[in-house]
């Protein structure tokens, strides 16, 4: 077996699904290894969850990441996604950004949008290489530290255009 393989191997080994409420733990010491990601309480990650679209990606049965959006009208938003530090570059937020966006798209959103710290170039590559591209941008939005936010928007086609 190459290389190359293994890989393969390796991705095929993750799936994505919503998350459930015992998940939660999970998504709390991912966050705890990710201060560029937006550090919600227990109580913060269940009210999101329960508003919006909360995905998870799972290695081998343990929680690798997630992603949780909210549409209204016909935009869908992602608010938070961060990967365990030790499962990052192997693909994984692309799979969650890949099924949020088929998600939302099929539920009729036209259009999805976030916001991302200027300095966060992880997120910022992951971002363009599924299509968003830079819409704005918000002076000092983030605190801790004050910084501006870059905002990024894709247009979905649903199968009729
Ligand atoms: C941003 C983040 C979610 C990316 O997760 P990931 O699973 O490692 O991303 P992927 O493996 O799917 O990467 C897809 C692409 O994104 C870009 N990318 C990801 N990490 C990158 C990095 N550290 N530097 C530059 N580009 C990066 C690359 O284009 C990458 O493709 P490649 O690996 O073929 O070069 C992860 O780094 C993370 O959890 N960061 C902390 C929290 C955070 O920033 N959340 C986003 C808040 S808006």
């Amino acid at each position: 077996m190459g290389p190359g393989n293994e890989l393969a191997d390796e991705r095929s080994a993750i799936s994505v699904r919503a998350m459930i409420p015992s998940d939660v733990t999970s998504l709390l010491s991912i966050l705890q290894e990710s201060p560029e990601a937006s550090l919600w309480t227990e109580s913060g990650i269940l009210e999101f969850a329960a508003l919006g679209m909360a995905l998870v990606a799972e290695q081998n049965g343990a929680v690798a990441g997630f992603l949780i959006g909210r549409a209204a009208a016909d935009e869908f938003e992602i608010l938070n996604m961060a990967v365990a530090r030790a499962w990052r570059r192997r693909g994984i937020a692309g799979l969650l950004v890949t099924e949020a966006l088929r998600r939302a798209r099929t539920s009729g959103a036209r259009r999805a949008h976030l916001e991302v710290r200027a300095s966060n170039r992880a997120a910022i590559g992951l971002y363009e290489r599924h299509g968003f591209a830079p819409s704005g941008r918000r002076g000092e939005y983030y605190q801790h530290p004050p910084e501006d936010a870059l905002l990024f928007t894709v247009e979905l086609r649903s199968a009729q255009d």
